[in-house]
Parts: structure tokens; C-alpha cells; sequence
């Protein structure tokens, strides 16, 4: 059995810089035709020039590979909007980061006051710059996606016109929000699609899977995989690969994020072919982020085969991906 992806993209990618980018950004260019690059470098993408060294250092690294990176901006209440639309030709959206609730996001947002958030926002409105958030409250981790929904409520209730892209979504409340505004929109891990915090915790701890914002429920997990499997309008493939070093992983103060750019989509295929769906993968991970975005990405065509795949135990001795050692039913076959 085989199946033709058409352009896929990963709307969610943390590319690093240094090292760390020359190992992974070529992995996500073999099979991905682009993606949009999270800004929360130390220090964090939020100059114009920025954005486009960052840029310049990403292609680099890809090298001859068929790749768009689609840029972001970290979100700084205090942007002017002739600076906004002076950088408008160069990114995709802009990245809002509660301060201190992930990785490298001290430099974000504290409190939500929607009178100091206003200005930069409604700049982001009449510009049409899409607005991509990471929607968790400082409150119990588990309940942290849910506490935020009323922010991410007044925030597309106040700009009816702003794109509002909740990422990595993990709830069935963030996935039952989609249909009350028609301008939020949602991005859906491949490893939320897997795990439950079952699989980070309950047994043995696995440093690999764990990550911001942690896996959640049964219920939840059921919520996003419906919402992926219909390839709900509104939803597109963000895979929020974050590699760290191994070092960073295993140890105490495990950093967060899981690695799994380089088997994203044969996990996916294998995912959707077990549900039956796999005719609905080509808008889950490229139509819809193409309609949503409205981004004309690179021709790349990836026929994926079921065919076993043995996801390599680590990559260049130094980041350990999702599914390490383990066999996956579907590879890809060949890109052109
Ligand atoms: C991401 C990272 O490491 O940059 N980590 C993660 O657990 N997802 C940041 C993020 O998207 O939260
Ligand atoms: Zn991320």
C-alpha cells in the first residue's frame, strides 16, 4: 500500500540555531515542503534583521533541499505598527508566548492585559498577520490549556478580523472552542495524537515525551484525533518537534519537548491508515494550513509505503527522537 503526499508542511517547528539546526533542519527538509519556524531563540526573533539572518542560517543549513521556512516573530507588546508592516513581507505570523511557560519564553507575556496587548494586536488585525499562541495559564499544569480558553475567548471576541492559531493543542476543550469563533484555528501534534500523560508517567518516567503543554487525558486525546482524522477545517499538522540534546533529556530538570520531525509523517500515516483515514491525510498535514494561511508552498511529492521502519535511536549521537528503537508499519519510500 502506498500513499502520495502532495507538499506537506509542519506548521509548528522549532528549528534552534548553532549545531542543533545544522542536524535537524535538514531532517524536516527530506520529507516537508515548509514549515513555520517558532522565534524562541535566546535571544528570541524580534527584529526584522533577525528574522532574516535566522532565515538565511535555516536555508543554509538545508542546503539543496526543496524547503520554505515560513518565519515568525516572538510577540513584544511594545511593537510599532510601522515596524509590524515593516516586517510584514517577511513572516508568516507572529508567535505570542505566555512569559516564562516553556522553553526560552522569558521574554513573553505576563498578566493578558488586553489594554496594553491591544495596540500590537489590532496593528496585527488590519495588516492581516496571524496571531500563533501558546494558550497555557501558570495555574496546575493539567488544567493550564483549559484556564487559557477565556483569554483565547476575549482575544477573538475583541479582533474579530485576527487569525488566532492555538497551538499544539491538547484538550477537548480547546478542540470544542474551534467552533465558537469562526477566527481561531488549531495546530495538533503527532505525539498528542499518540500519548496520553499515561505514557509520559504512569509507568517508568519518559523523559522523551515529555513536553509543554504535557499530555493530557483519554478523553482528550479521543477529542484531538477526531478533530485530525476529519481533517477538521480549521486544524493543521504542527508537529512542535523541539529537539534537546540528550544531555538536556535525561537528567534532572528534564527539558520539554519531543523530537519526532524525521518520523512525522510515517507515524501519521500509520496513524490515520489504523483509523481508516487515510484519504483525509493530504488536508491534515497541507490543504488546510494552505486554505488557513494562505501559503503556496514548494511542489514536493512524498509516497509513503507500509513498509517497516526502524526510527533510528538517536540522531548524530545527540538527539534521541520520539519512537527511538522502535518499529513504525509505514516509511517513506521516495520524495520528488
Ligand atoms: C518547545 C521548545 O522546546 O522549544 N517545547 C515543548 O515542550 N513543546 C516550546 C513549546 O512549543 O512549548
Ligand atoms: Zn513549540
Amino acid at each position: 500500500m502506498v500513499i502520495t503526499l502532495d507538499s506537506p508542511l509542519d506548521m509548528h517547528l522549532h528549528l534552534r540555531d548553532g549545531d542543533m539546526l545544522q542536524i535537524v533542519a535538514p531532517l524536516s527538509a527530506e520529507t516537508f515542503a515548509g514549515a513555520l519556524v517558532m522565534p524562541n531563540l535566546v535571544p528570541p526573533v524580534t527584529t526584522k534583521e533577525a528574522v532574516c539572518a535566522y532565515r538565511a542560517r535555516i536555508c543554509d543549513a538545508v542546503g539543496e533541499a526543496c524547503f520554505t521556512p515560513y518565519m515568525t516573530l516572538f510577540f513584544k507588546s511594545d511593537y510599532t505598527p510601522e515596524f509590524l508592516e515593516s516586517v510584514k513581507e517577511e513572516i508568516l505570523a507572529v508567535k505570542l508566548y505566555p512569559a516564562g511557560i516553556t522553553t526560552n519564553s522569558e521574554g513573553g507575556v505576563s498578566g493578558f492585559d488586553l489594554a496594553e496587548l491591544s495596540p500590537v494586536l489590532g496593528a496585527m488585525s488590519e495588516l492581516g498577520i496571524p496571531l500563533c499562541v501558546h494558550g497555557e495559564s501558570a495555574g496546575f499544569v493539567m488544567d493550564r490549556e483549559k484556564e487559557f480558553i477565556p483569554i483565547y475567548e476575549k482575544l477573538a471576541t475583541h479582533f474579530p478580523n485576527l487569525k488566532i492559531v492555538m497551538e499544539h493543542i491538547t484538550t477537548k476543550e480547546a478542540v470544542a472552542a474551534l467552533e465558537r469563533f469562526e477566527n481561531l484555528y488549531a495546530t495538533i501534534t503527532l505525539h498528542h495524537l499518540y500519548i496520553t500523560l499515561d505514557d509520559v508517567a504512569g509507568g517508568l518516567l519518559q523523559p522523551h515525551l515529555f513536553c509543554k503543554p504535557i499530555a493530557k487525558r483519554p478523553e482528550d486525546r479521543e477529542a484531538l484525533l477526531k478533530a485530525a482524522l476529519e481533517a477538521h477545517e480549521k486544524v493543521m499538522f504542527g508537529s512542535d518537534s523541539a529537539p534537546h540534546p540528550r544531555s538536556a533529556k535525561e537528567a534532572p530538570g528534564c527539558a520539554a519537548g519531543v523530537f519526532t520531525a524525521p518520523l512525522a509523517l510515517p507515524a501519521l500515516a500509520q496513524l490515520f491508515e489504523s483509523h481508516g483515514a487515510l484519504g483525509r491525510l493530504q488536508a491534515f498535514v497541507s490543504d488546510n494550513a494552505r486554505r488557513i494561511y494562505g501559503v503556496n508552498p514548494p511542489e514536493k511529492e512524498v509516497i509513503l509505503e507500509k513498509s517497516p521502519y526502524l526510527v533510528p535511536e538517536i540522531y548524530e549521537g545527540t538527539v534521541v527522537p520520539m519512537f527511538a528503537g522502535q518499529s513504525l508499519q509505514w516509511r517513506v519510500l521516495r520524495v520528488g
